[in-house]
């Protein structure tokens, strides 16, 4: 097996025990200025967190394990396309690699070079997910599908509690951080936190087949950024997980015992008008997966490869702009600009005219329902309207779980996304070829698995 660096070779360890219940003022502007360094460099951060024990990660692994090895009908009940998946469960087959689908996205694939290019999906992702909400939300909002009431599976008596501590101190964590950047990044400190508060943050652990998607190279979920502030990974029983840093390095995920990963997300990214950038990652079976689930299967534990995963956002009616001093960066950048075209163009016009603003004032549930229309977990308004479909159930996912028989009858593929997706040869790019676009770009999802009983693929209304 290849040796590759990971994450905890390439990334510092930051210790938050000096400021647990202390205030901002007392933080340790040392440690401030180099977390925020550190996001600058490399879109990552590793930190240690006295207030996060391990054996509640352990007690959250068994639980997510045991939810996704349910039957799958089972699993649709908790199903809700109408809320944008932003709560409750959401299938395999459904999630749209934003990768699939950008190009922007696919000329930054291909910029990757050697060990560090990605592997292209050319399907919908692998995985399952279960949204569960964190924290409180807001009395009123414009935004009712991303602050629905929570979705509580039927069989498990202990969701609640567990799911709950899990998530709180996951976004304790992030909270603390957000303060501790804000003030390493020159703003006064409370920035961030005052954008988080009553945001919808989501306990989102995803849950991964291996019995059926146990293939080299198989892609559960395709390389992309996540569209929040702040994402926090605990650690998971499987790796697989892979982030780029800054610089174009591919570094395997490899989290130290006690600690937690965070990664930039794009509000984080328009906040500092781009002086953070969201960070690409993807998660992919690697030889190194494998003989994780060899070993899982020889001490008869599960082989759903659960991720212990905490999106962190702005409150939906917020709104999103770059902050203090990067709000005057990107007024000088567009001035930049404007002059380089001006003097490109010799005419002497106005100096605002055709100016990009890269990152416009937006509310944050706009910005949030965008980027899940773009990856498919939410309809276009008005392709809903016109269809009148907004809110109807998926088909179920016939990806079969342990205890559910396998029904390999994958609805198609949406046209649009397989359409929008170029061929992996034409990309260039690290090819797992484990999964592959459908025939014709209306096939069934259930062919893109090379064969395996494993297929995917339902309705593509979602993220
Ligand atoms: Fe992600």
């Amino acid at each position: 097996m290849a040796c590759e660096p990971d994450s905890a070779d390439v990334l510092p360890v930051f210790d938050l025990t000096s400021v647990v219940d202390k205030s901002l003022d007392e933080a340790d502007p040392e440690l401030c200025a180099s977390i925020a360094r550190c996001l600058h460099e490399t879109g990552c951060l590793i930190v240690r967190d006295p207030r996060v024990p391990a054996d509640h990660n352990d007690r959250f692994l068994d639980l997510l394990e045991a939810y996704f090895g349910q039957p799958v009908d089972r699993k649709m009940e908790d199903c809700r396309p109408g809320l944008d998946y932003q709560v409750g469960v959401t299938p395999c087959g459904t999630e749209v690699p934003r990768c699939l689908v950008d190009t922007q996205m696919q000329d930054q694939l291909r910029r990757l070079k050697g060990g560090n290019r990605a592997t292209m999906p050319t399907g919908a992702d692998l995985k399952w997910r279960y949204m569960w909400r964190v924290g409180q939300r807001p009395q009123s909002t414009n935004f009712p599908e991303l602050n629905a009431e929570p979705v509580v599976p039927g069989a498990f008596p202990e969701w609640s509690s567990v799911m709950d501590g899990w998530g709180a101190a996951l976004l304790g964590a992030a909270t603390s951080v957000a303060g501790l950047l804000a003030r390493g990044l020159g703003l006064g400190g409370t920035e961030l936190q005052e954008l988080m508060s009553q945001g919808p943050h989501l306990l989102a652990p995803t849950g991964s087949d291996l019995d059926c998607n146990g293939r080299l190279g198989a892609v559960l979920a395709g390389f992309h950024y996540d569209l929040n502030l702040l994402t926090v990974h605990g650690r998971s029983r499987f790796p697989g997980l892979y982030v780029w840093l800054r610089d174009g390095r591919r570094v395997a995920v490899r989290i130290p015992a006690g600690c937690l990963l965070m990664q930039a997300g794009k509000q984080l990214e328009w906040l500092t008008g781009g002086h953070i950038r969201a960070g690409m990652h993807e998660v992919v079976v690697t030889e190194a997966t494998l003989a994780a689930v060899e070993a899982a299967r020889a001490a008869g534990r599960s082989t759903w490869r659960i991720s212990s995963t905490v999106f962190t956002h702005c409150a939906s009616d917020a709104t999103l702009r770059p902050l203090g001093r990067f709000a005057h960066l990107q007024e000088q950048q567009q001035q930049q600009q404007s002059q380089q075209r001006q003097e490109e163009a010799g005419d002497g016009g106005d100096a605002g005219d055709g100016a990009e603003v890269a990152y416009p004032p937006i509310r944050a549930g706009d910005q949030v329902q965008q980027e899940l229309e773009a990856i498919c977990l939410r309809k276009a308004a008005a392709a809903s309207a016109a269809a009148g479909t907004a809110g109807s159930a998926p088909a179920p996912c016939p990806c079969p779980s342990p205890a559910a028989s396998s029904k390999g009858d994958g609805a198609a593929f949406p046209a649009a996304v397989a359409a929008a997706a170029p061929p992996v040869a034409a990309l260039g790019v690290g090819g797992g070829g484990a999964n592959t676009v459908p025939a014709g770009g209306g096939g069934a999802c259930g062919s893109a698995n090379n064969g395996s009983s494993c297929a995917t693929g339902v309705a593509v209304a979602s993220r």
